[in-house]
């Protein structure tokens, strides 16, 4: 069998600031069309990672492919088959939102018509048809980031690299985004993104990888991830009280935890289908009475928080 083609391939990559070590030999690979999706508390290494794979930073140590190029060697060929969106992009404040698209689309030396078919494109799908014709100093903050978003997809190379591409968006736009980026994985593009918004990994990447001081400590699918920290949860809520004590009596060692207000007890449960009609034969049986039931499966939350300590950052 001839040898998997990984756009992406880094291979025990290290990084130190003086004595601070921020990457410990980092290891990834990235299919062409999918994503990846880098998750990790603040000062993991994430946006440390996408500045060397994007050839803006040095590294110490480790081999680093994009495309096929060696980022040590060839920064040149990798920065013409990449794109970057980060914090800031090159947008100037003096000239429209429409213009500031075409000049992008100019640099990337797209014809003047597509350029500006692009930029028509791009102002439809972020959502700024009304404010495309005035200058970029008078866009309030939301409008100022889809703008930023917009600029940096105005040519699509076959591989993106976004760092939190969503934050600080209202929730329309960042939909607005995802739709955005499983178009251009349907086109081929590949994808590293890092994201604070873990439904977002959940949502688009192929695969994830969450790291912690500088080394991947874990990785896999969201389901694959979710599957390793913990079990689904069966939640059986009862009338009263008296039929709480009953519940809890009769299932015995399988509760979790309980809620004495909401009249609520949990359950772990294995394979979902067995263990959810044994609970319901056991309260039947005894007749107790139950007014509602919900499974609770693992989220990408809960498997942050298991592996790194931390609650995911900003998100409120
Ligand atoms: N120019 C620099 N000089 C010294 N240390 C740096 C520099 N840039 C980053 N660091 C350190 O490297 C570590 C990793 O930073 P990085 O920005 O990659 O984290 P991150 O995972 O992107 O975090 P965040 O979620 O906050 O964006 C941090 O400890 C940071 O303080
Ligand atoms: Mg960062």
């Amino acid at each position: 069998m001839p040898k998997k083609y990984y756009v992406i391939e880094v291979k025990n990559l290290t990084k130190s600031y003086g004595v601070n070590k921020v990457l410990r030999g980092i290891n990834l690979k990235v299919e062409r069309g999918t994503m990846l999706a880098l998750l990790g508390p603040n000062g993991a290494g994430k946006t440390t990672t996408v500045r060397i794979l994007s050839t803006l930073l040095k590294f110490d140590d480790g081999l680093v492919i994009v495309e096929g190029f060696n980022v040590a060697k060839d920064a040149d060929k990798v920065r013409s088959v990449i794109g970057l969106t980060g914090q800031s992009a090159a947008v100037d404040e003096l000239l429209t939102g429409r213009e500031n698209l075409v000049m992008m689309g100019r640099l990337y030396r797209l014809t003047k018509r597509s350029a500006i078919a692009r930029a028509n494109e791009l102002i439809e799908e972020f959502d700024l048809v009304d404010a495309a014709d005035r200058q970029a100093k008078t866009y309030s903050g939301g409008m100022r980031r889809r703008l930023d978003l917009a600029v940096s997809l105005i040519a699509t190379p076959p591989v993106i690299f976004l760092d939190e591409p969503t934050t600080g968006l209202d929730p329309r736009s960042r939909i607005a985004m995802w739709h955005i980026i499983k178009n251009l994985m349907a086109n081929g593009t590949t994808i590293l993104l890092t994201t604070q918004y873990l439904e977002e990994a959940d949502q688009l990447a192929d695969q994830i990888i969450v790291i912690d001081g500088g080394k991947v400590i874990a990785e896999g699918t969201a389901k694959e991830l979710k599957g390793k920290v913990g079990k689904d949860r069966l939640e059986l809520t009862f009338a009263d009280d008296k039929a709480l004590v009953a519940a809890q009596k009769v299932l015995g060692g399988d509760v979790t935890s309980f809620n004495q207000k909401e009249h609520s007890v949990t359950v772990a449960i294995n394979d979902t289908n067995e263990d959810i009609k044994r609970a319901l034969d056991i309260i039947s049986k005894k007749k107790i009475e139950l007014i509602a039931m919900a499974v609770h499966k693992p989220t990408l939350d809960d498997v942050f928080l298991s592996l790194t300590g931390k609650e995911k950052k900003g998100e409120k």
